[in-house]
């Protein structure tokens, strides 16, 4: 029964074609010239041999389609018959003019498949650019990584390369052992990652909660200097961790925060690095081993505290930006302490110590649901924006939920802008 209901179909599909086809000639006929190609047009060579290069006339603007989107809907203006080619020839044109794609990291090992493709999910929903992600992961997770990217029907938007956790080989087995398992990758992603010019990094329990080309656009803002972005790790100091307990140097009055990282790696490869072991300069592949060696017995936090030594020795490399672009639960718990988030909103949303999954701070919880539990293709207002803020409301009665409006300022906004963008047909 299927097969039949099948072949119906692809008789149909053949039918609609032959139809369309038969048209565009009909038109060629009648109006020669429907499609002389502009020059900026990839496509055009293609093209021209097939339309004859004759003259334009008035009816069907001679505009070309180089963006495809998912609703199949044409600005009003358009003749179908420009995207009929065009679609034949969309691979050609993505060989011939990629546009320029954002790059994004993460590593996620253990319990963390949900989490990292509910973080990708935020990234997909509200980036414009195409996205890249570089997924490192266990063995064992790298099939469940390809079934669920597959499954997500928004090619053309995004791309991902799975890879296994990888260590220099000689000091392999002491990097594994000194952190929680891969949580020391991200040092490695500028010489692993050798042909990529720049990379976001982000942990696994980040929320993007507007497009991935707002943080990205900050590596254009790099001065001559700088090769990296972080956020501090606390706005206020009577709070701090790295103030009070560090027994080892860090980076400004608080130290920085790891979990959003964006990196110039070209740079980074590029750069000699001050540092407290030797009096020369040292390569980022040369200052890592030393460096732990040193301060093995001294550091908590693993990588991050390696970074926060580094930029210690080299402040004039990194880049800061404000914390609404890495809000963690220390931000709102004991009390409001990230002005810049209050004014604008949340832009990233980082649930550290475990929040989206325990009771604890609820607001971080329900956010990550939201996204979680959202379908491609559902309205943003309906089924992810509305049914979120009703929870929220809920959530009055903590730390965080004080300041909900807080968490949905940019969510709001985005997802405004997403409606605009599409609206004006793109
Ligand atoms: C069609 O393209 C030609 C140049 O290739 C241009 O002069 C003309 O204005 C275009 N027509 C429309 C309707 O865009
Ligand atoms: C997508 O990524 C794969 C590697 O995983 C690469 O071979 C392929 O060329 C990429 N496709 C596009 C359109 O960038
Ligand atoms: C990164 O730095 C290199 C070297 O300064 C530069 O050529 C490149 O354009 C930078 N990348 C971005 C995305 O700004
Ligand atoms: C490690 O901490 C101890 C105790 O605070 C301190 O004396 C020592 O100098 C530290 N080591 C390094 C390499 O900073
Ligand atoms: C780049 O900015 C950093 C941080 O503000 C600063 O320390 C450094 O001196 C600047 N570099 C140049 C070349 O201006």
């Amino acid at each position: 029964m299927r097969r039949y209901v099948r072949m119906a179909l692809l008789c149909l599909g053949c039918g609609l074609c032959s139809l369309l086809y038969g048209s565009s000639q009909l038109a060629l006929e009648q109006e020669p010239g429907w499609g002389k190609p502009q020059a900026r047009d990839p496509a055009a060579p293609v093209r021209r041999q097939r339309a004859g290069g004759e003259e334009s006339s008035g009816k069907c603007k001679n505009l070309s389609i180089s963006y495809w989107n998912s609703y199949w809907m044409l600005p009003s203006d358009v003749c179908g018959m420009n995207c009929f080619w065009e679609a034949a020839f969309r691979y050609d044109f993505m060989k011939t003019q990629p546009a320029e794609k954002m790059h994004l990291a993460v590593v996620a090992c253990g319990e963390r498949l949900e989490e990292t493709v509910t973080m990708l999910k935020s990234a997909i929903i509200f980036s414009i650019q195409p996205l890249q992600f570089h997924i490192f992961a266990e063995g064992q997770l790298h099939n469940s990584f390809k079934g669920i990217l597959n499954g997500l029907q928004y090619q053309g938007k995004f791309n991902y390369t799975v890879y296994p956790i990888t260590f220099p080989t000689e000091s392999a087995a002491e990097w594994k052992k000194l952190f929680k398992p891969c949580a020391s990758q991200r040092l490695f992603l500028p010489l692993i990652l050798k042909d990529l010019d720049s990379l976001l990094y982000v942990d696994t329990d980040i929320l993007f909660l507007r497009p991935v080309d707002d943080i990205w656009s900050f590596l254009k803002k790099f001065n001559s200097t700088q090769i990296a972005a972080m956020a501090p790790e606390h706005e206020e100091p009577r709070i701090g961790w790295y103030n009070r307990f560090a027994r080892h140097p860090y980076y400004g009055i608080t130290g920085i925060n790891s979990g959003v990282m964006l990196m110039n790696m070209t740079r980074i490869r590029r750069k000699y690095f001050k540092n407290d072991m030797t009096t020369a300069r040292l390569q980022w592949g040369e200052i890592l081993m030393p460096l732990l060696k040193k301060y093995k017995l001294n550091i908590t936090w693993g990588d991050q505290d390696l970074l926060n030594i580094m930029f210690f020795h080299n402040p004039e490399s990194l880049f800061v930006f404000p914390c609404q672009w890495n809000y963690r639960p220390d931000h709102c718990i004991y009390g409001s302490n990230c002005k810049e988030a209050e004014e604008k909103g949340i832009f990233i949303l980082h649930g550290n110590r475990g929040v989206y999954h325990d009771d604890k701070q609820p607001t971080f919880r329900f956010i990550y649901e939201a996204i979680r539990k959202y379908s491609f293709g559902d309205d943003l207002v309906n089924f992810l924006l509305q049914p979120l803020e009703l929870e929220l409301q809920k959530t009055m009665h903590t730390y965080c939920g004080r300041i909900y409006k807080v968490f949905i300022k940019q969510l709001t906004k985005s997802i405004r802008d997403i409606y605009d963008r599409g609206s004006k047909g793109s």
